[in-house]
C-alpha cells in the first residue's frame, strides 16, 4: 500500500488522527503526512485540519475492498468473475478493460476505482470521477455475436443497474433514454458500454458505470448537469463494497440473460421506469435539435419520438434527450 492509501485507510474512520500519530505509525516526517494529505485533498477528498486534534474526513468512507466486494457477489454468479482489479486511481476502469481485452483477458473481468483520472463518459463527455465515496465500475463481457445484435445492450445495463438500486430499497430513480438512471431529472448514474470486435463476432463489450454515491459540493461544481447521489436520497445507509458485489451480480444476470433472450426480457422493466413517456422532450443531435413527445422505445430499444402527428424512431447512441420542465 501507498502512503496515501495507508493515510486514507487511516482517516477513513472519520475520527481525527494526529499529524504525529500518523508520521509515527506510517515511520514518515511530519511534512510527509502534510504533503499526502493535499495531495488527497487535491483528489476530492473533504479533510478537516485542526490545530491540536489533527486531521479527520468531512465524514467517514469504508474504503472498497476486494475480499468484502466478492462476498456480496450472489454465490451463483462468482464463478464468472475471473478477476476483479481494484485500483486506488486509474485513468478510466473502461479503457483499462478495453486494453486487457486486446491481450486476451477474460469474460467477466471486472475493475472497480477509488478514482479516475480521466474517467469517461458517453459523446466523448468526462465523468468527474473524485476521490473515495463513488463507483466506477467496469466489466468486461465476451459475446460470441457480432455487435449488430448487441443494440439494445445499453439499456439492459440500464435495467440490471435499477434491479440492483432496488435490492437495496432504493425506487425513487427512473430511466431516461437511453441508459440514464436519473431522480426527478438529477442524474444519480451514467452507463458507457464499448463495443469492440468484427461485423460477424466474437465482440468484447465493456460495460461501464459510474454511481454518485457521495459526491461533495466542490466536486459537484464540475459537474455540467443537474446530479444527486444515493447518500441524498438514503444519507449514510448504503455500503459500497455491497454495493459493488450487487451491481456485478445483476449485470452478470443480464448478461447471461441477454446472450439468449436479447433486450426482450427487460423492456418491461424498462418501459415500467420510462421517465419521459408521454411527457413533452428535445432531442438534441451535435449540430440540431427536434422537439417532440416521447412515446416509448420499440422492442428494439428505440427512441419513438412524435413530432407533428407522426411517429419517429431514433436508435440508441445517436442521440441524447433532456424533459422540458412546463
Ligand atoms: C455517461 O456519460 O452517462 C456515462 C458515464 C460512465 C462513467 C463510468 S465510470 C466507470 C467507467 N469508466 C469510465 O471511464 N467511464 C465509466
Amino acid at each position: 500500500m501507498s502512503v496515501l492509501e495507508q493515510i486514507f485507510d487511516i482517516l477513513s474512520d472519520g475520527y481525527f488522527h494526529s499529524g504525529q500519530k500518523i508520521s509515527n505509525q506510517l515511520a514518515i516526517s511530519r511534512s510527509s503526512v502534510w504533503n499526502a494529505i493535499e495531495r488527497l485533498k487535491s483528489m476530492g477528498l473533504e479533510i478537516y485540519a485542526v490545530k491540536g486534534q489533527g486531521y479527520r474526513l468531512a465524514h467517514a468512507i469504508e474504503p472498497l475492498n476486494k475480499e468484502k466486494i466478492l462476498k456480496a457477489v450472489d454465490s451463483r454468479q462468482l464463478f464468472r468473475i475471473p478477476h476483479l482489479d481494484l485500483h486506488w486511481s486509474i485513468a478510466s476502469t473502461n479503457q483499462y478493460l478495453l486494453d486487457l481485452a486486446k491481450y486476451g483477458a477474460k469474460s467477466g473481468h471486472a475493475c472497480v476505482a477509488e478514482y479516475q483520472t480521466a474517467g469517461r463518459g458517453r459523446r466523448g463527455k468526462t465523468w468527474i470521477s473524485p476521490f473515495g465515496g463513488n463507483i466506477f465500475l467496469s466489466q468486461l463481457w465476451r459475446f460470441s455475436t457480432g455487435p449488430a445484435a448487441l443494440g439494445g445492450l445499453s439499456l439492459a445495463v440500464a435495467v440490471a443497474l435499477g434491479n440492483a438500486l432496488e435490492r437495496f430499497g432504493i425506487r425513487e430513480f427512473s430511466l431516461k433514454w437511453p441508459n440514464d438512471i436519473v431522480v426527478q431529472e438529477k442524474k444519480l448514474a451514467g452507463i458507457l458500454v464499448e463495443i469492440s470486435g468484427e461485423a460477424a463476432g466474437p465482440t468484447a463489450v465493456i460495460v461501464g458505470i459510474g454511481l454518485n454515491v457521495k459526491l461533495n459540493s466542490n466536486d459537484a461544481k464540475q459537474i455540467d448537469q443537474p446530479w444527486t447521489d444515493i447518500n441524498t436520497l438514503h444519507p449514510g445507509e448504503i455500503s459500497r463494497n455491497q454495493m459493488v458485489g450487487t451491481l456485478l451480480s445483476e449485470l452478470m444476470k443480464m448478461f447471461t440473460k441477454f446472450e439468449s433472450g436479447g433486450l426482450s426480457p427487460f423492456l418491461e422493466k424498462w418501459r415500467q421506469w420510462d421517465t419521459c413517456l408521454g411527457k413533452k422532450v428535445i432531442l438534441h443531435f451535435h449540430d440540431r435539435q427536434i422537439e417532440g413527445t416521447a412515446r416509448g422505445i420499440d422492442d428494439r430499444g428505440a427512441l419513438q419520438l412524435e413530432v407533428n402527428g407522426t411517429v419517429h424512431t431514433y436508435h440508441a447512441g445517436e442521440v441524447s434527450l433532456r424533459s422540458i420542465r412546463s
